[in-house]
Formats: structure tokens, C-alpha cells, sequence
């Protein structure tokens, strides 16, 4: 299987936007709720593991005043999102940085993006971190919003429970033999990942434990606005 870093899921890129597609149930509707939760002002978001940009050209789609800030460590995630952007005329919106958040949590200075985010985002990017740099992150965003600014993450979660476990991958298994793929085909395609700066593979929360974490960051109403078996949209607003 072809190296790849922890979240890229597809050995090319190219093959991303149709596999998570087919692999992950509702992916569309989950990032929608991302997008529905944002003031309808935001201005400056940051995005962190934009991956091949759906979730940013959705919110610029959506908001002509938005301007993005997008990390991702993977310098080819980062030009194939470009490349989206620039054709769909939004480069003077959106500024993709090569970088591990990881590395933005623990050292924010260093990057140079500034604070004063009115929200920031993520979507299957964040569970690849250790719960520890999970309450780091989430300390860092709450430090760079504004005081009326929000956060919101789409991202798998961990089953309470064995039972909830094996529910969620019957769920999962349904919504692919819906996809009428070829399973095999498309498993295929996927590679294979090791560590890579503070991301391994998937080192899932439970939403509880991730709710927790961020009112230790400093949110004060946290909310879980879409849930779908281990899948869920949480965060918040800072007040
Ligand atoms: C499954 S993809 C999701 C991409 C996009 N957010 C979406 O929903 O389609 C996860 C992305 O997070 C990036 N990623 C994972 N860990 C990261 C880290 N520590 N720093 C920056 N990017 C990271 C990966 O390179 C990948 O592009």
C-alpha cells in the first residue's frame, strides 16, 4: 500500500472528494451544518485540515465576505485545494498554509497568522490527534477567536460502548452498499499511514469527553448540532 500521512485516506488525492463520498455516510449534509452554524458575517475563519478544499469552497460559496485561513500538513492535499479554489475564482479569499496544527496549538507565534478569528472549522482532521493536543488545540482556537467568535468540527467519535461500536459500523456499511461501489475497489485505493508530526491514525474522543474539553478551553455554550451514530458536528461559542 502507498505511504501516506494520517488523514489523507486516499492514496491520490484525486481520488478523495468521490471516496469519502462513498466510504463516509452524509458527509455533504455533515459539513452543511458547519456551514449553517456560522454567523452570517463571519469574515475571517480559519480552517484547519482543509484537506482538498470542499469544506472551505462550500463556506465561500455561501458567505462573500468570508476570507479563509486553511491548514493541512500534506503539501499535495494543500496545491489540489488550490487549484479548486483558484478555479472557482476565490483566491484572493483563500490562503492555504502548509502546516501541522499540532504545531500551531502548541507554538501559535510561529506560524504568523494572527488571532482575531471570528470561527474556525475542521472537518475529519482533528480525531487524528492525542487527547491531549485535542484540549491543546481546542485552547489554542479559543485564544485566537474573537469573543463572539464560534468553533465547529465535524468529526467520527468514540462509541460509548462495544454495542454502540458495532451499530456504528453496520450504519457505516449500509450507507457504502447504497453507494452501489465496488467495496473491494474502493478500499483499494486507500493508503496506508504512519505517524506524521502530531497526527496518527484515528485516536478517536467520546463526544462527552470532547464536549468537556471545550468548556476547560473557555467556550461557554458548547452544543452537538448534528450526530449521526459516531459521527457529530460539536463546538461552540466563546459567550
Ligand atoms: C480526511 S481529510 C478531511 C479533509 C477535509 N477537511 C474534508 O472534510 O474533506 C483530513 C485532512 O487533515 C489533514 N491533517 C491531519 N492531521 C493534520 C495535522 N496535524 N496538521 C495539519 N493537517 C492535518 C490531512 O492532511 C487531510 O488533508
Amino acid at each position: 500500500m502507498p505511504q501516506i500521512f494520517p488523514g489523507e485516506v486516499f492514496a491520490n488525492t484525486t481520488d478523495f472528494d468521490t471516496g469519502i463520498r462513498q466510504i463516509l455516510p452524509r458527509y455533504d449534509e455533515m459539513l452543511e451544518v458547519i456551514i449553517r452554524c456560522l454567523p452570517k458575517k463571519t469574515h475571517r475563519i480559519l480552517e484547519l485540515g482543509c484537506g482538498t478544499g470542499e469544506l472551505s469552497l462550500k463556506i465561500l460559496n455561501r458567505y462573500p465576505n468570508a476570507e479563509i485561513i486553511a491548514l493541512d500538513y500534506s503539501p499535495r492535499m494543500i496545491q489540489f485545494s488550490q487549484a479548486k479554489i483558484t478555479t472557482a475564482g476565490y483566491e484572493k479569499r483563500w490562503t492555504g498554509i502548509e502546516a501541522d496544527f499540532g504545531e500551531w496549538a502548541n507554538y501559535p507565534e510561529k506560524l504568523g497568522i494572527g488571532t482575531d478569528f471570528d470561527a474556525c472549522v475542521s472537518s475529519l482532521a482533528i480525531h487524528h490527534l492525542t487527547d491531549e493536543m485535542k484540549l491543546k488545540l481546542y485552547q489554542q482556537i479559543a485564544a485566537n477567536l474573537n469573543p463572539d467568535g464560534c468553533f465547529w468540527n465535524a468529526d467520527p467519535t468514540l462509541p460509548e460502548s462495544p454495542i454502540l461500536k458495532e451499530i456504528d459500523e453496520i450504519a457505516r456499511e449500509e450507507w457504502r452498499n447504497k453507494q452501489g461501489i465496488n467495496i473491494t475497489e474502493t478500499r483499494a485505493k486507500v493508503g496506508q499511514s504512519e505517524t506524521q508530526g502530531y497526527s496518527n491514525q484515528d485516536q478517536l474522543a467520546t463526544l462527552n469527553i470532547q464536549l468537556e474539553m471545550l468548556t476547560t478551553a473557555g467556550f461557554s455554550t458548547v452544543a452537538v448540532p448534528w450526530k449521526y451514530y459516531g459521527l457529530a458536528v460539536f463546538g461552540g461559542w466563546l459567550r
